[in-house]
């Protein structure tokens, strides 16, 4: 039986003061989530759903309900679910009526002959696995339109709009099978223009899982992290034998250096081993091995 391992992060920014105790709150639940499903010789990829969920599910992040609105002033998401045994992703891209597109994504993973199904065409393959589609406005919260009417006028009064990822979801996981999962779920980034798809849902830049290396789920601004490949660049990091922790942080500096752009990255190798870096002001993150009976929350 393998060590078991999980970690789950909640973005990479800068997180105010006043969120700061909700944000441990809320990665603490989401790991205390997919531990359970661990402890009980669950799947990797199980893990990393449940754990996803709890964080889609909580309005602090930038992920399912609670999600940035893009220009229009709707949420549009974005989440992959990756295999490590197998190599196959699942991902939906731009969809607007999924409460919880990390569940789609499963089901992309497992019932879908393709990897990333976008916009009207993975709403569509959601129903026809038994998916009720939620209305637009239940994944709408005040804080968001605030934020949003206070972007909108900052882009016509003063400098162009920088848009900005903040609460990017995602959780990696090492089951007692040896098996490795990846899952990393977002709403983008604020005033994003409709249809823009970021880093999280590709392959290899938002999130990355395979057996014979690591898994890695990664946050920050997507336009600079699909530059450098962010996810699969850890992961063949990790797989030519360095540690995870100096993997995360070397490829987060190469982020820096060829794109400067900031972000985050949680990392478990095929060994159990955790990294967690970020080079943005803060990251939400919570990790556990079999190794220790108690959990680490960081902020
Ligand atoms: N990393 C989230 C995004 O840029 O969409």
């Amino acid at each position: 039986m393998s060590k078991l391992a999980l970690a789950v992060h909640g973005g990479a920014w800068e997180i105010p003061a006043e969120a700061a105790a909700a944000c441990r709150a809320g990665v603490g639940r989401a790991l205390a989530r997919g531990w359970e499903v661990l402890e009980r010789g669950g799947a990797a990829v199980e893990a990393c759903e449940q754990a996803v969920l709890v964080l889609e599910d909580d309005p602090m992040f930038d992920a399912g309900v609670g999600s940035h609105l893009n220009r229009d002033g709707c949420v549009q998401l974005d989440a992959i679910l990756m295999d490590g045994r197998t190599l196959k992703a699942g991902a939906v891209a731009a969809v607007e009526r999924l409460r919880n597109p990390i569940h789609v994504a499963r089901l992309v993973l497992e019932r879908s002959e393709h990897m990333l199904l976008v916009g009207p065409g993975a709403e569509q393959f959601a129903v026809e696995m038994g998916v009720s589609l939620c209305n637009p406005s239940e994944l709408v919260i005040a804080r968001e339109v605030e934020r949003w009417y206070q972007e909108k006028h900052k882009a016509s009064a003063g400098p162009p709009l920088r848009a900005r990822s903040a609460g990017t979801v995602g959780a990696v996981a090492l089951d007692a099978a040896g098996n490795l999962a990846a899952a990393t779920s977002t709403g983008g980034t604020g005033c994003k223009y409709p249809g823009r798809v970021g880093d999280s849902c590709l392959i290899g830049c938002g999130c990355y899982a395979d057996n014979r290396a690591g898994a890695v789920s990664a946050t920050g601004y997507g336009e600079h992290i699909m530059k450098v490949v962010l996810a699969k660049t850890v992961s063949d990091l990790v797989g030519a034998g360095a540690e995870p922790q100096a993997a995360a942080e070397k490829a987060l500096a190469t982020l820096g250096e060829r794109t400067e752009g900031m972000g985050g990255l949680i990392v478990i190798d095929k060994s159990g081993r955790v990294g967690a870096a970020f080079t943005t002001p803060n990251m939400a993150c919570a990790f556990r091995t079999s190794d220790s009976s108690e959990a680490v929350v960081r902020l």
